[in-house]
């Protein structure tokens, strides 16, 4: 076959060029330049006719009604389930028939082991998958199938890297679900780029994405993380898909985090909780009682009752301060936006807490999840200010936690689900959670209420949790 004429277009400013060139002619930005197919002579003249045709005819033709979107027929989308109700959470109730779902993550984290287990079980429960290993031999593939149990076996799998030839064996298997194992190893014949480039992936992830859309067969294009953590590829790949997931976790520790980054068809806050076994990924359907397995009521430890999407998470926030006479001093988050800890810092050095500026400060949650929402702000605070004064937050033993937003003013700002949050922690027998004073006005359950200690500002809640230990009773 006669190799298509490819032109390389600038990403920044649109620019084409007929070859590569390290610095945009139109912009001058660097490494902006992608290759591309070109449209032909023929496909101009086509384009053309077609544009002058429908010039001639736009008088003439007939205007068409728009129609109101109550009246438009949609039939009712049955998803397809995968057999892992976290997964099914975080996709929003399912796979959606036609769509095309992006999930990344660092090597070795799961993501095959993950996949190979969804259409195992869409396959057994009479669906149509297929599996095309791009990485993997078929008998690499079949390996891990092995770990993951008999029905696992039942995938067919192609192990190909030829765009052309995944398109012609899809339409002619027709599949329901699709693993794409990795989108960064299809090639197309049509562009000289190397595999994974990203002329090429932009090329490979629009062809499957029609055919996803001509033949309602869901797709999902597993994709590799770069060094600094962003989905490799462009990102005009994640504008393209419906969804984009995160699969991520500590490769030394067993617990593995999925969470949606965009979403068409559902919210993007939920998370689901895996963890890795040598049987595969197994769903974490309680994470608070694992990640507050080992909580101790010791210098230094919050427990956080976070939400994430719909459901409460309590958590471990661990904070370490040490003197030194490095300069600047250290800042060490792991789990925890590293801005929001600078923020906090300043915000506890100005409003009551200890001023930090010649001591490093490590804060840590523990488990190996990441909390985003900011409702983590006061556990943190909490933990730098206990581990400043070596002093446990709770008197009688009873670990005690803590959630709310800190204001720049040194106030504790309303976060939603304090009814949630509270019960979940009355459910592990916390003995006190402090909260927001704004949140001490919802809806509170009585069991709920018997826990909570309202503060209105940062300097109150830490005088709650470890001021005068004597005055500290449930009635201030
Ligand atoms: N017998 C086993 N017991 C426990 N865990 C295992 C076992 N075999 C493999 N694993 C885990 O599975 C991981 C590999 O899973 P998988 O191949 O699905 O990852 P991946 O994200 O697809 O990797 P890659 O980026 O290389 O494609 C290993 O890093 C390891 O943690
Ligand atoms: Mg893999």
């Amino acid at each position: 076959m006669a190799k298509t004429a490819t032109t390389f277009a600038c990403t920044s400013c649109g620019q084409a060029s007929f070859r590569w060139m390290g610095r945009c002619p139109g912009c001058g930005e660097w490494n902006t330049l992608v290759e591309g197919a070109a449209r032909t002579r023929a496909d101009e003249r086509v384009a053309g006719r077609a544009g002058r045709a429908l010039g001639r005819r736009s008088k003439a033709a007939e205007p068409r009604k728009p129609v109101v979107l109550a009246e438009v027929e949609s039939g009712a989308v049955e998803r397809l389930r995968t057999g892992s109700d976290e997964l099914d959470r975080v996709l929003g109730g399912g796979l959606v028939p036609g769509s095309v779902v992006l999930i990344g993550g660092s090597p070795g984290i799961g993501k095959s082991t993950l996949m190979s287990a969804a259409l195992a079980s869409i396959q057994s429960a009479g669906g149509r998958a297929l599996y095309v290993s791009g990485e993997e031999s078929a008998a690499q593939v079949k390996l891990r199938a092995e770990r993951l149990g008999a029905h696992a076996l039942a995938v067919p799998v192609l192990a190909e890297t030829s765009l052309d030839v995944v398109l012609a064996s899809l339409e002619l298997e027709r599949p329901q679900a699709c693993v794409i194992d990795s989108v960064q190893t299809l090639w197309s014949a049509e562009l000289t780029g190397a595999p994974g480039s990203v002329g090429q992936v932009q090329e490979v992830a629009a062809a499957l994405e029609r055919f996803a859309r001509e033949r309602g067969c869901a797709i999902i294009l597993v994709g590799h993380v770069t060094k600094e953590g962003t989905l490799a590829g462009p990102r005009v790949l994640e504008h393209a898909v419906d969804c984009v997931l995160q699969f991520e976790g500590e490769r030394e520790r067993s617990f593995r985090t999925l969470r949606a980054l965009k979403n068409r068809f559902g919210s993007t806050n939920e998370i689901g909780v895996f963890e890795m076994r040598a049987g595969g990924l197994d769903e974490v359907a309680d994470p608070s009682d694992r990640f507050l397995r080992d909580a101790e009521p010791v210098a230094g430890s919050c427990i956080l009752c976070a939400m994430e999407g719909t459901r409460p998470l309590l958590v471990e926030v661990q904070a370490l301060v040490a003197p030194t006479d490095v300069v600047p001093p250290r800042r060490v988050a792991n789990g925890i936006d590293r801005n929001r800890l600078s923020m906090i810092l300043a915000v506890l050095a100005r409003h009551g807490g200890p001023s930090l500026g010649s001591a490093d400060v490590f804060v840590n949650v523990a488990g190996g999840v990441r909390i985003e929402e900011p409702g983590a702000d006061l556990a943190v605070a909490m933990a730098i200010a206990s581990a400043t004064r070596d002093e446990p937050l709770s008197g009688s033993g009873a670990p005690s936690g803590c959630f709310g937003e800190v204001g720049l003013t040194g106030e504790l700002r309303y976060v939603a689900h304090a009814d949630r949050r509270l019960e979940e922690a009355a459910r592990f027998g916390l003995e006190q959670i402090v909260l927001p004073a704004r949140c001490g006005n919802d809806e509170l359950s009585a069991a709920a209420r018997s826990l909570a200690v309202p503060a209105p500002t940062l300097a109150k809640a830490l005088d709650a949790a470890l001021g005068d230990r004597a005055g500290r009773s449930r009635a201030a």
